[in-house]
C-alpha cells in the first residue's frame, strides 16, 4: 500500500476535518464559565489587598479531592504548549487551522473556570498553585510518540476521553455539588473534542490503515496522562487511583478498549506485514493491561479492608 506523506495526508483528510469541524460546531452549546462560580462566597487575599491569606481548613474537599483538582488544572494551564503540538502537526489551512483555533478557545475556558473556582471556595493553596503552574508550563509538554498528524490525532482521541473522565469523577469525588457541576460541564466540552478527533483517525484508517494502525500503536504503547510531567505525578497519580478518580482499568475499559472498538481496530483486514505486527503488539499489551488493572483493583481492596478493620 502507498506510503502517505503528512502534506497528503492533511489535503485527503481536509474534507473530513470540515465536516466534524461543522458537526462539532452545531453540537456545541455555548456555555458562560462565571456563571458556574460561586463568586459570593470569595474574599480578598494577603498580599496588596490586605484579606486573608489561604489556610487548609478554609477549603472544603478533602486531601485526596485537592491533588486531583490541582493535576486537572495545571493540565488545563498546559494549553500553549498542547497548542504548539497540534498546531505544528495539522496545517493553519482550511477547517484544519479553524478547529485549531475553535478547539483552543473551548480548552482555554476551562482553565479559567476551574481557577476562578478553586480561588473563590478557597478549596486550593493558590500559593502553591501559582508557582506549580509557573514550573509546569516553563516546562511545557513532550510527546513520547512523533509528533505528526496522525500520532497526534491517535494521541488526543484517548488524552480527551481520559481528561473528560477525570473532570467528571473527580467533580463526584469532591461531593462538592457546585464544583461537581462545573467539571460535569467541562467534560461534556471534553467529549465533543474526542469524538472530533476519534472520527478524524477513523478516516484515516480508511485512507491509510497501515500508517494509522502503526500510529495507534505507538501512542497506546507509550500513553502517559498530559500532566505526567506535573512535579510529583508519580504520587499524585496514585492517590487519584486509589481514590477511583481514575486508574488502569478505567484507563483499559473506558479509554482505550471503547475507542479502539469505535476504529474497529481488531476487525481491520488486509493490513501490511508490519501493521499486522504492530496490531498483535496492541493485542498483547491490552490483555496485560487488563491483567495489572485487576492486580491494582485486588490491592486497593485489601488496603481499604485493612484501613476498616483499624479504623473498626
Ligand atoms: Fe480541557
Ligand atoms: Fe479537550
Amino acid at each position: 500500500m502507498a506510503h502517505f506523506t503528512q502534506l497528503q495526508l492533511l489535503t485527503e483528510l481536509e474534507p473530513v476535518a470540515g465536516k466534524e469541524l461543522d458537526r462539532h460546531l452545531s453540537a456545541a452549546k455555548e456555555w458562560m464559565p462565571h456563571e458556574y462560580v460561586p463568586w459570593t462566597e470569595g474574599s480578598n487575599f494577603d498580599g496588596p489587598l490586605g484579606g486573608v491569606p489561604w489556610s487548609p481548613e478554609q477549603s472544603k474537599v478533602s486531601t485526596t479531592a485537592r491533588t486531583a483538582l490541582v493535576v486537572n488544572l495545571l493540565t488545563e494551564d498546559n494549553l500553549p504548549s498542547y497548542h504548539r503540538e497540534i498546531y505544528q502537526s495539522f496545517s493553519a489551512d482550511g477547517a484544519w487551522g479553524t478547529w485549531v483555533g475553535r478547539w483552543t478557545a473551548e480548552e482555554g475556558r476551562h482553565a479559567t473556570a476551574i481557577r476562578d473556582y478553586l480561588l473563590t471556595t478557597r478549596a486550593v493553596d493558590p500559593v502553591a498553585l501559582e508557582r506549580e503552574r509557573m514550573v509546569h508550563m516553563t516546562q511545557g509538554f513532550e510527546t513520547s510518540y512523533q509528533p505528526d498528524m496522525l500520532h497526534t490525532v491517535a494521541y488526543v482521541s484517548f488524552q480527551e476521553l481520559a481528561t473528560r473522565i477525570s473532570h467528571r469523577n473527580t467533580g463526584r469525588y469532591t461531593e462538592d455539588p457546585f464544583c461537581d457541576q462545573l467539571l460535569a460541564r467541562i467534560a461534556v466540552d471534553e467529549n465533543l473534542h474526542m469524538v472530533f478527533y476519534r472520527n478524524l483517525l477513523n478516516a484515516a484508517l480508511e485512507i491509510a490503515p497501515d500508517q494509522t494502525v502503526q500510529a495507534i500503536w505507538d501512542v497506546v504503547e507509550g500513553f502517559q496522562m498530559p500532566g505526567s510531567t506535573i512535579e510529583g505525578f508519580t504520587r499524585r497519580s496514585l492517590a487519584i487511583a486509589l481514590a477511583g478518580i481514575y486508574d488502569l482499568r478505567i484507563h483499559h475499559d473506558e479509554v482505550l478498549s471503547p475507542v479502539l472498538k469505535y476504529w474497529k481496530l481488531f476487525e481491520l483486514e488486509g493490513l501490511s506485514a508490519g501493521a499486522e505486527q504492530a496490531r498483535l503488539k496492541l493485542a498483547a499489551f491490552m490483555a496485560d493491561l487488563d491483567l495489572k488493572a485487576t492486580r491494582f483493583e485486588q490491592k486497593r481492596a485489601a488496603q481499604q479492608a485493612r484501613l476498616a478493620e483499624r479504623l473498626g
